[in-house]
């Protein structure tokens, strides 16, 4: 791939940016803020590592979206975190202003690309950036399952004090407190997590997992998760520019697979060089069923506050 733009060279854009290119996963990447000087200082001193980390990926910094232009994948990480005396509802408002206009500017210079959305409330603004750009939903991504499904696998590695690369396990619904994790599917090593691990053990990992946002936001005291929420976003960004057709719990817009349309929701997704190459719908219990649901509930209860 040419080129990949990350949008907003704050904690997760500029991680992101410097992932990006240790990995060689393009030959330029571009980071845009609307901070003067900041996408710019931040781009040259990650280029200045690559003598010493061995990477060609050039990195660049940009205000305006001309230099983005033709690029194969967009990183979205725009936008505002809560702040006091902030609603949710106020938040919701002004990322949706944000990425309405990144959106526009993607579709204006980069009509092909592909959208990896991370900006929160992330189900939603995967569906803002989808309606603005008017883009199929091949090109519009959301990150949240990686990640909420690596925390678990963290979790769970650190219990049983095995290695995180044997813990396969899969985190589904809307990246919030509804999100689902379907504990039939964790393994380790193949073996069904149940024969390792207490249901009561299980259960306060699932809990942890749930509240994994939260408790880095109160560890840090300012500002949110950006080490782990920038793998996650990278991962995707990987699996397009290789064309790996990884199978990878992601956001996306869900077209009838399980009973749901018309909104983004966490699913198992296959990501290859097309974007989105494929929902992959899995056997749900009851409980689990149900509990999609209603994390698809919570994340329709948000679209409809919308003000697009
Ligand atoms: P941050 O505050 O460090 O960075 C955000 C950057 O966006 C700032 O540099 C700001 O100047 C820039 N920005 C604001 N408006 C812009 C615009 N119109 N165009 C370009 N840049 C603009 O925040 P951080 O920690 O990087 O988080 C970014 C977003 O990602 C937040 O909404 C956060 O909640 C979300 N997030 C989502 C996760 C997920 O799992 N989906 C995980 C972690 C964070
Ligand atoms: C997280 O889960 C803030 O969405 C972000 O860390």
């Amino acid at each position: 791939m040419d080129k990949i733009t990350v949008i907003g060279a704050g904690h997760v854009g500029a991680t992101a940016a410097q992932r990006i290119a240790e990995r060689e996963l393009a030959r330029e990447v571009v980071l845009v803020d609307i901070l003067e000087g900041v996408p710019q200082g931040k781009a040259l001193d990650q280029w200045e590592s690559a003598p010493v980390e061995g990477f060609d990926t050039m990195v660049t910094g940009a205000q305006s979206y001309e230099d983005t232009a033709g690029s194969g994948v967009y990183v979205v990480t725009a936008g505002l975190a809560r702040k006091p005396g902030m609603s949710r509802d106020d938040l919701l408002q002004k990322n949706t202003q944000i990425i309405a206009g990144v959106a526009e500017q993607i579709k204006l210079h980069s009509p092909d690309a592909i959208i990896v959305m991370v900006t929160n409330p992330l189900d939603v603004m995967a569906y803002v950036a989808k309606e603005v750009a008017g883009f199929p939903r091949e090109r519009v991504i959301g990150m949240a399952g990686i990640l909420d499904t690596a925390r678990f696998r963290s979790f769970i590695a650190m219990e049983l004090n095995v290695s995180v690369e044997d813990i396969q396990a899969l985190v589904l619904g809307g990246h919030g407190d509804s999100m689902v994790p379907i504990v039939s599917t964790v393994s380790v090593g193949g073996i069904p997590l149940s024969q390792l691990m207490s249901a009561d053990r299980i259960e306060a990992l699932v809990e942890r997992t749930r509240k994994g946002g939260g408790e880095i936001v109160k560890l840090l005291g300012t500002g949110s998760a950006y080490y782990a929420p920038s793998s996650g976003a990278v991962q995707m960004v990987e699996a397009i520019a290789r064309n790996k057709m990884r199978v990878l719990p992601c956001a996306a817009w869900l077209e009838g697979e399980f009973g749901l349309d018309g909104l983004f929701l966490g699913v198992p997704c296959k990501l290859g060089r097309g974007g989105l190459e494929g929902v992959i719908e899995v056997e749900l219990s009851d409980e689990e069923r149900s509990a999609l649901e209603a994390s698809a509930a919570a994340v329709r209860g948000t679209m409809e506050m919308l003000q697009l």
